[in-house]
Parts: structure tokens; sequence; C-alpha cells
């Protein structure tokens, strides 16, 4: 069967083969906090960078369907070059991660040859193995921090290494890279959500710009936002909370705090290429395991040193 062929199964038909297809094939769907709602709750682990990464780690299954983007697919490949990972559309391209490459991470560890190249998940496995150590939104403090007073090179993310810098004094040097959705939220995004719901608390994505993050209350990854939520119930179910993320993760919250008044900082911030997978594309990938995502076996020990030193940190 062709893709246009799953494009006219219904859902429940479609959930039903992925199912079925999962059980014959030993294999697993990890899926991004920012996917569709319907993605989501086919999910065999729903999480964040980290735990994701983490999940990958340790999966048992002979196949990993990758609901997310090319990064997360690649660290997942980075870590279990046994397995099959599946990417349902190889189009699905973190824009921050293409803001650096190889050759300009070269010259640019030729010009500061003292620093720590510390690279932000959203990369390419050619750049995590030209670095020294990874980290993701929920690490990042941690990683920093373990590395001392030495210099550091903090690639790709400018919001994220700024906030690192903000926090922990460390002698960092940022790349010019950014999120196109976090870095699109602006304080009037801020000022007409909290015109709405005065009292709400606001909790903000790293890689948000830092005049906005210096208005959060508290600042941590996705899952971390969810963990937040979780354990402050009482607190937002008397203030709300205006959610400073891409919007899956808005709606996810939204699904299951179904009495919380829970506000996306701004309905605009949608990240296109995490809204490329769908239930077809997974059913179609996965029973005839196409869309594999391969590495250089060279480059993939290199990465793989970098996103391990991270994992056995934080
Ligand atoms: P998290 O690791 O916090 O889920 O963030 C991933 C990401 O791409 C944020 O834009
Ligand atoms: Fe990349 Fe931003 Fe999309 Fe996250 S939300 S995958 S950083 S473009």
């Amino acid at each position: 069967m062709e893709l246009k062929d799953y494009n006219s199964l219904s859902t429940a038909e479609l959930r039903e083969r992925i199912v079925k297809a999962k059980q014959k094939k030993s294999a697993v769907l990890l899926v991004h906090n920012y996917q569709t709602q319907d993605v989501q709750a086919a999910a065999d682990y729903l999480g964040d960078s980290l735990g994701l990464a983490r999940e990958a780690e340790k999966v048992d299954a002979s196949i990993i369907v990758f609901c997310g983007v090319d990064f997360m697919a690649e660290t997942a490949k980075i870590l279990n070059p046994n397995k099959k990972v599946l990417l349902p559309d190889l189009r699905a391209a973190c824009p921050m991660a293409a803001m650096i490459d190889a050759e300009t991470l070269r010259e640019a560890k030729k010009k500061y040859p003292e620093a720590v190249v510390v690279t932000y998940i959203n990369s390419t496995a050619e750049v995590k193995a030209l670095s020294d150590i990874c980290c993701t939104s929920g690490n990042a403090i941690q990683v920093v921090k373990s590395l001392g007073n030495r210099q550091i090179l903090f690639t790709p993310d400018k919001n994220l290494a700024l906030y690192c810098q903000a926090k922990t004094g460390a002698d960092i040097i940022p790349w010019q890279g950014h999120c196109y959705v976090h870095d699109n939220f602006k304080v009037s995004h801020l000022e007409t959500a909290k015109a709405a719901h005065p009292d709400a608390l606001f909790i903000a994505h790293p890689e948000c710009r830092r005049e906005v993050l210096e208005l959060a209350d508290v600042i941590t990854s996705t899952s971390g936002m969810v963990g937040y939520i979780d354990d402050h119930q009482a607190l937002i179910r008397d203030r709300g909370v205006i959610v400073g993320t891409e919007i899956g993760l808005v709606e996810q919250l939204i699904v299951n705090y179904p009495e919380l008044p829970i506000f996306p900082l701004s309905p605009t911030g949608i990240c296109a290429t995490m809204k490329l997978t769908t239930l077809p594309k997974i059913a179609w990938c996965l029973e005839n395991e196409t869309n594999e995502i391969l590495l250089n076996e060279s480059i993939r020990q290199q990465a793989y040193n970098a996103v391990k030193r991270m994992l056995e940190i934080g």
C-alpha cells in the first residue's frame, strides 16, 4: 500500500493497524510533546528530548518509530546503532539544527581552542560529533555546571546559552542560532495574556528570549512544565497558568487537566515540522519499514560520546 492509500483509512482503522504492526514487528512509538493530540494518544512513550533520549537508550524493541523531528530520531539512532529508527516524514526537520554545520563549527573551534563545546541536542549528528558534550533544555544548567570554570562555546541556541550564562555565571560564547517558535514570543504576548489573566503564573521554555524569561515564574523543559503543573494543581486552579511554549504541549495540558485554567502564551506558537507526522504516515512507515534514519558509523560513534557524556551527568 502506498501512503495515499493510508490517507483514506479511518482513525480507528489506522490505530488498529499501528497496534498490530507494533506487536508483529516489536516496535515502539516514541513521541515528543509537540506532536498533534492524535499522535500523542498513540505513544508508547511521550516526553521531552531528554526523556526521549533516555527512553531510546533503554528501549527493548527492534524498531523505533520516532514521532518528532530529525535530530530526535538521529539521537535515538546514535544510541541504538543496531535498531531500525524510522521517521514518518523525512521532511520533519528542526530549523534551529540547520543553523550550525560541521564546517563552521570546525572554524569556531580553531578560534576558541580552549573552549569546551556544549551542543544542544537540537543539532545534527555531524555537529554533535564535533562537540565535547550535549545538553537538552532539561539538563543544560547541570551540564554547564559540570564543566567548572572552563570557557564554553555553546551551540546552536543563543537563548538557551544566555539563560545558562545568567543562571551559572559561566564564561559562555553563544552561537547565534534560535528556535523561530520561541524566539517569536514577545513581551507583548505576555502583556496581552496577563491583561486577560492577571493572577496567572507564567512558565516558559528556555528557548525563549531573555526579556521574556526574565518575566517567568518557572523556566523548564516541556516535560518539566508537565511535572510543575501536576505538582502545583491547587495553586494553578487558584491562579491559572500561561504556558510559553509550542501549542502541542499546551493542548496536551488542557486535555489532561481540563479543570485547570491553562492558557497559551500565544496560539501562534506552532512548530510546522512537528506537525508533519500523522497517523497515516506512522502506519505507512511502520508497516513498510520505510524512512529509516542511517548514520555514518564513525560520526555516530563520535556523536555517541557527546550524548553519552550528557546522559551520565543528568
Ligand atoms: P524539550 O526537550 O523541552 O521538549 O524541547 C524540545 C524542543 O524542540 C523545544 O523547542
Ligand atoms: Fe526546533 Fe523550535 Fe520546532 Fe523545537 S519548536 S523542533 S527548537 S523549530
